[in-house]
């Protein structure tokens, strides 16, 4: 369902359109994918690693997989009918079993054009998230950022996230790197 938000910045206004993404939109969603993922870590790996990673992770049949399975929750943020960031959950204990503990939903990727960042639109994602979250009674969210995101970091911790304790490789073609679990606790 689509939510309209009008969001003041000091420069201007904007109209944030949240909508569901769906396979007819794949090639818009690895566009967006690729672009934003290279913009965040083009300098932590070397070419090779992040053209290796772009291609095994966003290509359209990657996508268009993930995008068919009915537990994938994913959205656009759009601004002038244009997609400028998207979100993506989903209810998945694989990657850290030890949250089967609890009914937790895993934030996998929030995602916003580095233009378009500090305007509120990672804001209105995230209300959309812990809204759903909230509203399927869901105890805790939970996602893992790299231990050097620190822009994407103060961000969470502005939502009340905190540090698991854990962290696990997430290594960029060959290149390694760790990331850490965070988590938020859900008021029931
Ligand atoms: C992470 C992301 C969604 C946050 O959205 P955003 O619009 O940038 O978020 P905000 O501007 O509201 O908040 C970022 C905060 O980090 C601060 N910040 C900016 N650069 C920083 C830096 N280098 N180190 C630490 N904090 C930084 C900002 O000042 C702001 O805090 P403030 O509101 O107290 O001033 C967005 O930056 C993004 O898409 N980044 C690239 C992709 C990414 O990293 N995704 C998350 C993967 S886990």
């Amino acid at each position: 369902m689509p939510v309209h938000n009008t969001v003041f910045d000091e420069k201007y206004t904007m109209e944030i359109n949240i909508r569901k993404i769906s396979v007819a939109d794949v090639e818009q969603l690895s566009a967006l994918a690729r672009q934003t993922f290279f913009d965040t870590f083009k300098d932590t790996c070397t070419a090779e690693d992040m053209e290796m990673f772009l291609q095994q992770y966003y290509n359209t049949g990657q996508l268009s997989t993930e995008l068919n399975n009915p537990l994938t929750y994913c959205f656009f943020a759009e601004v002038d009918d244009k997609p400028v960031a998207y979100l993506y959950f989903m209810e998945d204990y694989n990657s850290l079993p030890l949250m089967k503990k609890w009914k937790a939903l895993e934030l996998k990727r929030i995602y916003v054009l580095k233009e378009f960042h500090g305007k509120g639109i990672a804001q209105k994602l995230m209300d959309y998230f812990l809204e759903y979250a909230t509203h399927n009674n869901y105890e805790v969210v939970w996602l893992s950022v790299w231990e050097h995101n620190l822009r994407a970091q103060k961000f969470y911790e502005k939502y009340g996230f905190v540090n698991t304790g854990y962290s696990h490789n997430f290594p960029i073609g060959n290149t390694p790197q760790t990331d850490i679990w965070i988590w938020k606790f859900l008021k029931q």
